[in-house]
């Protein structure tokens, strides 16, 4: 004879998380751990781009906000662009659906790139590297663009990959990068994973270091330590 059982959704979740679901947990956790703390640049962590929780929490991050953006920005252009730091390859995939726009992904994490793959993303697209050096001919894309990538680097590599992008991209770069809500440049902190939390003036000025134009906007990403903003750089 077969009693009936009551499930218990929540032991179901422990037993069986979904990816977004365990990274959210993930995030929880490490944020307990450690609210926002400044340290010094020799801190610095980038194991975090080889961990499987933060591949899962960049399937979703840039949802209704980032990604929407991205989209806005480059409905109507054609050519080549590409996606510097490119993670899973979300935002690749959204760009797809422009049939005049190629875009291809460079990223220095062989686990978040093969998840790229798994998402459809051909490989022939895609390169594994060092975004301060990368393998690309001179003027190879019509446009490139970072999605929440430059405040993990130093400003030394800040400077180098914007200087990339000038060489390889013919046309404008668009940056989506985090800035300190209260205006402060906090150098690197560290949160579930160490990152640079700068005033807005502390970016332009690096933009503005490599590029003749650059253009602010605000994006409407933001989390309690940071608000998000687009810079468009404009080679002349
Ligand atoms: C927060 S993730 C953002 C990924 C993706 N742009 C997105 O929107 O989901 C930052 C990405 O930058 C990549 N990255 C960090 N430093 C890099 C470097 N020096 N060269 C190339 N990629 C780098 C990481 O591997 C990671 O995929």
């Amino acid at each position: 004879m077969h009693t009936a059982r009551i499930v218990d959704m929540n032991s179901v979740k422990r037993m069986f998380p979904s990816p977004l679901f365990r990274a959210m947990r993930w995030v929880r956790r490490r944020r307990q751990i450690s609210l926002p703390q400044q340290i010094d640049a020799s801190c610095r962590e980038t194991e975090i781009f080889w961990n499987d929780e933060f591949a899962d929490l960049l399937e979703t991050w840039g949802a209704n906000n980032a990604w929407n953006e991205l989209l806005f920005l480059f409905a109507g252009r054609t050519g080549r662009v590409l996606d510097i730091g490119c993670g899973v390859g979300v935002a690749i995939s959204l760009l797809d659906r422009f049939s005049k726009l190629e875009a291809w992904g460079f990223d220095l994490s062989e686990k978040l790139v093969n998840r790229a793959v798994q998402r459809g993303v051909g490989t022939g697209r895609l390169t594994i590297g060092e975004a301060t050096k990368m393998p690309f001919a001179d003027a190879s894309f019509a446009w490139g663009y970072t999605l929440g990538m430059l405040h993990y680097l130093t400003d030394e590599e800040i400077i180098k990959v914007l200087r990339e992008c000038d060489r390889v991209v013919i046309g404008s770069t668009f940056h989506q990068i985090p800035v300190d809500r209260q205006g402060n440049d906090m150098g690197w902190v560290k949160t579930f994973q160490t990152v640079q939390n700068n005033s807005l003036a502390w970016w332009e000025a690096k933009f503005r270091s490599v590029y003749p134009s650059v253009e602010i906007l605000d994006s409407s990403w933001a989390d309690d330590m940071s608000l998000g903003k687009w810079a468009i750089c404009n080679r002349g």
